[in-house]
């Protein structure tokens, strides 16, 4: 098998398998709701664009991320058994197969608001507890188990755990909602909601789709990534089941904007490494110059500090960096206008005690960015192999 070099998957073919509209004229209903004859209109419109739910590999990890992801925790009922999970995985990968082609889910109830997907992935994991149900215990990949608590950890239960992960990420929020919607309605027999978080990055369109975004520190986020995705991304050993999935660690990171904003321009960039205007290091001209840890001043200083998050974030070795896939949050403002908002910051990798772990071992011993931000939610999940049509996620596990 190829291995896709994954920045090139998200800069250059944007990872869109199916682009249904592009070449379609749309046609518009007239603006005063009258039933009058729809006008030809020759704009295309990303609504009707889909990203195939069935593969190798689950759709909604290397694909290009869309402007809306909605992360939803899952915790099954007492006594589920294997077959009930199954049961449930058939119903919720047929609901995602038909809503990500824009196709409504059997008995939707309002099947117009499944036209328009936006680019919709639907994309499930599976956390810890799933693994002490009867049969499945020989059956838990090594990593799936929580995080080891961390020095600037301040965990809400809130935030935290689940048994299913539902991530959904989609270029338009309805095609999200309807779809949430759907898959809760199919999903209530079997289980409880336990969290559900809402992230967001730039609109669709807003700008070139090769730029990095920003997150809410106004930082450019996701320059480096694994270039092999194959070596990095997709599991290739441990249980038979599991090859072809990747593991996720979802955390919650809430980013202290009221002392970020009193710190100047030059400290901000200090703490990253990285310069605030075009993402270049502080050690280079341009965001994709290499990052020159050894540079040093003329005071015979570092130029990139020694406790700076590109530097204590770093991993030398290409074949164990993690995928990263941020959104940001921002729930609105407390009766005294202080903001709650960060970062649900999304790490995608073969092995989290290789490659995750690591970093955040020296994150947590010392990273400048802590002073910052404080990670308030922390789950881990498995997120199984695709399948192929007529098929469902976790079918190697539970079928
Ligand atoms: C709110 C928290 C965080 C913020 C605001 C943040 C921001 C950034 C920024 C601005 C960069 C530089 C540009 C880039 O390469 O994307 C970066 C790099 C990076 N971050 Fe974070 N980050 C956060 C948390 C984390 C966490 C929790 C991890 C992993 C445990 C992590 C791992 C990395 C890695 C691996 C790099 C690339 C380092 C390199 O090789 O140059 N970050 N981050």
């Amino acid at each position: 098998m190829n291995a896709p070099n994954v920045g090139r998957r998200w800069l250059i073919t944007g990872g869109v398998l199916a682009v249904g509209s592009m070449a379609t004229a749309a046609v518009t209903a007239p603006a005063d709701g009258s039933p009058g004859e729809a006008k030809q209109d020759n704009r295309t419109f990303f609504g009707q664009e889909t990203v195939s739910f069935h593969g190798a590999h689950q759709a909604g990890v290397l694909t290009p991320p869309p402007a809306h992801g909605t992360f939803i925790a899952l915790a099954l009922l007492p006594g589920t058994t294997k077959r009930l999970l199954g049961n449930m995985m058939r119903l919720l990968s047929d609901d995602a197969a038909r809503l990500t082609a824009g196709l409504p889910a059997l008995a939707d109830t309002e099947p117009e608001l499944a036209l328009a997907p936006g680019r919709l992935t639907v994309t499930f994991g599976f956390g810890p507890e799933v693994f002490a149900i009867d049969g499945l215990e020989s059956l838990r990949p090594s990593d799936i188990e929580p995080l080891p608590r961390f020095g600037i950890d301040r965990l809400e239960p809130r935030w935290s755990g689940g048994d299913v992960l539902i991530q959904l990420c989609a270029d338009d929020p309805m095609a999200v909602a309807h779809a949430q919607r759907m898959l809760i309605k199919d999903a209530r027999p079997f289980a409880t909601v336990a969290w559900v978080q809402k992230g967001f990055r730039n609109a669709a369109g807003s700008a070139h789709p090769e730029l990095t975004q920003r997150n809410v520190m106004g930082q450019l986020d996701g320059t480096i990534q694994p270039p092999l995705a194959d070596r990095s991304v997709w599991v290739g050993d441990g249980p038979a089941w599991f090859h072809g999935g990747t593991t996720l660690v979802l955390r919650r990171i809430r980013a202290e904007l009221e002392t970020w904003d009193a710190v100047e321009r030059e400290g901000k960039e200090h703490s990253v490494g990285r310069r605030l205007a075009d993402g270049a290091p502080l050690t280079g001209h341009t965001e994709r110059d290499p990052v020159d840890l050894t540079a040093k001043n003329s005071l015979g200083l570092p130029v990139i500090s020694t406790f700076a998050h590109v530097r204590r974030a770093h991993v030398a070795d290409e074949n164990l960096r993690i995928l990263r896939r941020p959104y940001n949050y921002d729930d609105g403002l407390s009766t005294g206008g202080l903001p709650d908002t960060g970062i649900i910051f999304a790490s995608y990798q073969a092995s989290v005690a290789k490659q995750f772990l690591p970093i955040q071992r020296a994150l947590d011993e010392s990273d400048l960015l802590n002073e910052w931000t404080t990670p308030i939610g922390s789950a881990v999940f498995a997120i199984p192999p695709g399948c192929a049509p007529g098929q469902w996620i976790g079918q190697t596990l539970l079928g």
